[in-house]
């Protein structure tokens, strides 16, 4: 799968295409990420690729000639998304993500916080998409979120498909607690189900703690989705494996309330 990055500083890609799992995708050939110099579209000695806003303001606005010019030179075809990263976007997600790993191609504009011409929003790109609720100074770090997302979905990027199946979002909850050595840290024991070699108990309570952080930090995505049978009776079930004193779990009274409303649907 290829990326096309277009961006004023395309030396902070460096490090983060160099290391890691990206680092060896990309080694592997799975991935081909090209980082674009916008400036290199620029007319002009100064090379210059914004301008003051009309009608006045604070900051330098990104032009949309160079950006036209950027895409236009690396657009594929007219399938390809080209996303425009901004705080004005839609919130980015793991469908989206799933989405455009399954895409030949990817264009990302990494936009400027001043602001980029929208005219690039409105008649080139095919979606402009947030990382956040937050601000950052430029597109370039929310791009770099992206193609880590989006090459997670990639075959053959993550060693162990299973394991990007089970991770938070990928079935609309948040994933499971995960506990390695030492069985006893600080005082704190690992629950004794994950000893037990019962592999269906095993993921049985993996689910209900799945679901019940799901419920306590974000109730907004367990609206979203329909309720299966299964989670059901997994939010019933689900009171008695709390543990009060859980850091990783937190306010049981709040699961306690939510898992209530859950059983009663
Ligand atoms: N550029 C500046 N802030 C951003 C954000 N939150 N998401 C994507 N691009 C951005």
């Amino acid at each position: 799968m290829r990326f096309d990055i277009i961006t004023i500083f395309p030396e902070m890609f460096g490090g983060f295409l160099g290391a890691g799992i990206l680092g060896k995708a990309v080694a592997k050939g799975l991935l081909d990420i090209r980082i674009h110099d916008l400036r290199d579209q620029a007319e002009g000695r100064h090379r210059q690729v914004d301008d003051r806003p009309f009608g006045g303001g604070e900051g330098m606005v990104l032009m949309p000639g160079p950006v036209f010019q950027a895409v236009e030179a690396v657009r594929e075809s007219a399938e390809t998304p080209v996303i425009l990263l901004s705080p004005q976007g839609r919130l980015f997600n793991s469908e989206m993500a799933r989405d455009w790993a399954g895409r030949r191609q990817v264009v990302l504009i990494c936009g400027r916080y001043e602001g980029v011409d929208e005219r690039v929003g409105l008649r080139l790109a095919s979606a402009e998409v947030s990382i956040g609720d937050y601000v950052l100074t430029g597109g370039e770090p929310a791009a770099m979120v992206v193609v880590d997302a989006v090459a997670r979905f990639v075959p053959g990027v993550v060693g162990k498909a299973a394991s990007v199946a089970h991770d938070s979002f990928a079935e609309g909850l948040l994933d499971c607690p995960h506990y390695t050595r030492p069985r006893v840290f600080r005082g704190e024991v690992v629950p004794d189900v994950l000893f037990s070699g019962d592999h269906a108990r095993i993921e049985r309570w993996r689910r209900r703690q799945a679901l019940a952080k799901t419920l306590d930090r974000r109730p907004d995505l367990v609206g979203r989705r329909p309720p299966a049978a299964a989670d059901r009776c997994a939010a019933a079930t689900s009171r008695r494996l709390w543990r009060p004193s859980s850091p990783v779990i937190g306010r049981p009274a709040r699961i306690e309330a939510a898992c209530r409303r859950m059983t009663s649907w």
